[in-house]
């Protein structure tokens, strides 16, 4: 005779068991990373990031100049030279010369702020 009441307890029970394990790796070590992502795909928007990008997600983000920004979340290195961490990409943002004067990226005059926002819009390009 099947036991549907048992089923559900059981699935009740690995359920939680799932969610504890999530919760435990919120509270942890990986905290999700500061900024905005809404107001950095705004960001890029007004300040011609699109001109020389091709960005996921963002209207008229075309541009061919620079390399692509899909899956840029995913990729080992910036600009080929840069650990693609986070903090290391809104260092990049705020000031790409500075990482590599060779680069043909300009310096935009962005604030860390705003830098912070971007970077997390581009966390979500994976
Ligand atoms: C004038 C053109 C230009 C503009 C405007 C520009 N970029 Fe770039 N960007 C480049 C070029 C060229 C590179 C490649 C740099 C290199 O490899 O040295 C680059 C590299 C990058 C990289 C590293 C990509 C990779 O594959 O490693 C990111 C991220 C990036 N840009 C984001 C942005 C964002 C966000 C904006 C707007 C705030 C922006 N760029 C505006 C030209 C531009």
């Amino acid at each position: 005779m099947p036991r549907p009441e048992l089923h559900r307890i059981l699935l009740g029970i690995a359920a939680s068991l799932l969610l504890a394990g999530c919760q435990d790796y919120w509270a942890g070590t990986s905290e999700p990373p500061p900024g905005d992502p809404d107001k950095g795909a705004e960001l890029i928007s007004s300040q011609g990031c699109g001109s020389c990008h091709t960005v996921p997600g963002i209207i008229g983000a075309d541009g061919l100049a620079g390399p692509s920004l899909e899956n840029i979340a995913l990729r080992g290195y910036l600009a080929g030279v840069l650990p693609n961490t986070h903090d290391n990409m809104v260092q990049w943002l705020m000031d790409p010369p500075a990482v590599d004067p060779r680069t043909a990226m300009p310096d935009l005059g962005l604030t860390q702020a705003q830098a912070t926002d971007i970077a997390a819009y581009l966390d979500t390009l994976k």
